[in-house]
């Protein structure tokens, strides 16, 4: 090592990896409500559809292969629920049996399965009740994780329930770029009492259930979403409020929720970072408070949204005062050319390693993510692989930013 540099080492047993989602990476998902959003031309902004993705589904060994030559020892993906209860109360078991292949393919390759339950899509059925919108979605989702529970508890730590609920709620019921698309005013509080509802019964589900695999830690959890807000005129009070109303009503209350509720019911909190925003309040258009305003264009991604490192200090610090651990589940970027990744994990490593030493209980970093995938309304423009891929030929190819960050997951530290 020259002198000039030093190594920044993480906490034993320290968990690195990638993330995914079924909807993502599966391909041939059609039985969710996302499938039917995209059907309508002009939703996805590339024109395209999600159709094949990266045919994970059935190529999800020879993408573990790759995941363990790159250092992984942790491996975060969801479940889709809409495979697994293709119609309300019919089970299928082909498909409980495919994520059983897919679980114990991370074992036998040394990856931990992290599970995510709730990953934005809902079955058609249930979209069609209303999803998060009907008080029935908390007792239907409860008895959904109980049969995967059931069935694979066993090889399971980490569960995430919902990923990322305000973006889910954002998404789909402000901006309505997602489904269901629409305005329900008020009425959002409510979804988001549901929300907390369904993590909370999954929560005392998933425990109940595995007091049967004693030999076994269980740990339940959700990913929070958070952003940096600032004032876009620093001098402005305005703005300040507005950037002050935006940290509370994104990062805060729903998390507050939780911590409220009358029994423990959250084990560790999976952080998605991925920028900062700047925050602005005109009274004559109040409106426009509520639209995203991503940032002042300085070092920005493929789409557009800001690299800020530090944010993601800000943001562990933030959660620090919850007092239970916390896991990077998400942080990545869309960088088609791959010119800034290797830049931005190393970045991010630092302001996480800061953020250890002042304090914050860390297990874990997870990039988003492991390959290109469909990234929603931005279809497959944006390109957030450590891996890239051909969707053509789904062909594999491993960035050069995946051998930097798979030398930091082997060494298990950072040299700056
Ligand atoms: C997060 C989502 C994930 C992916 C990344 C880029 O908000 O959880 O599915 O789309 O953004």
């Amino acid at each position: 090592m020259d002198k000039k540099t030093k190594a920044l080492i993480f906490p034993e047993g320290f968990f690195w990896g990638a993330a995914t989602s079924s909807y993502q990476v599966e391909g041939a998902n059609t039985n969710n409500d996302w499938w039917l959003w995209e059907q309508q031309d002009g939703r996805i902004a590339d024109g395209q559809r999600c159709a094949l993705a990266c045919n994970h589904y059935h190529l999800y060994n020879q993408d573990f292969d790759i995941a363990k030559e790159l250092g992984h020892n942790m491996h975060r993906f969801s479940l889709e629920w809409s495979r697994i209860e293709p119609k309300r109360g019919e089970w299928n078991q082909e498909a409980v049996e495919h994520y059983r292949r897919v679980i114990l393919a991370l074992k036998e390759r040394g990856m931990t399965p992290a599970v995510t339950l709730f990953h934005f899509c809902l079955p058609i059925w249930v979209s069609e009740m209303g999803g998060f919108e009907n008080r029935e979605i908390v007792s239907l989702f409860q008895r959904y994780v109980t049969k995967v529970c059931r069935e694979l508890g066993e090889h399971i730590n980490y569960w995430f329930t919902i990923n990322e609920p305000m973006v889910f709620l954002y998404k789909g019921y402000f901006d309505k770029t997602w489904p269901p698309g629409k305005n329900i005013g008020f009425q959002f509080f409510r979804i988001i009492r549901h929300m907390v509802q369904a993590h909370n019964q999954a929560y005392f589900a998933i425990h109940k259930i595995s007091e049967q695999f004693p030999d076994k830690n269980t740990y339940v959890g959700l990913t929070k979403n958070v952003r940096i807000f600032q004032p876009y005129r620093g001098g402005s009070i305005l703005d300040k409020l507005a950037a002050k109303f935006k940290d509370y009503f994104f990062n805060d209350y729903m998390m507050a929720k939780i911590f409220k509720s009358s029994a423990k019911t959250i084990d560790f909190i999976g952080l998605n970072y991925y920028t900062r925003e700047f925050a602005s309040l005109d009274i004559l258009n109040p409106k426009e408070l509520f639209r995203e305003s991503r940032s002042k264009r300085a070092d920005v991604t493929d789409l557009g949204w800001e690299i800020y490192p530090f944010g993601i200090y800000q943001a562990l610090v933030k959660l620090k005062k919850y007092g239970i651990p916390i896991v990077v589940a998400e942080n990545g970027l869309a960088d088609k050319e791959d010119k800034k990744r290797a830049k931005f994990i190393l970045d991010h490593l630092v302001q996480i390693h800061q953020a250890i030493e002042d304090g914050a209980d860390i297990i874990g970093y997870l990039h988003w993510s492991l390959l290109d995938n469909f990234e929603w309304a931005d279809g497959y423009r944006a390109r957030f692989g450590l891996v890239e891929v051909d969707y053509q030929s789904q062909q594999r190819t491993i960035r050069d930013s995946a051998r930097s960050y798979a030398e930091i997951c082997r060494t298990n530290q950072i040299i700056i």
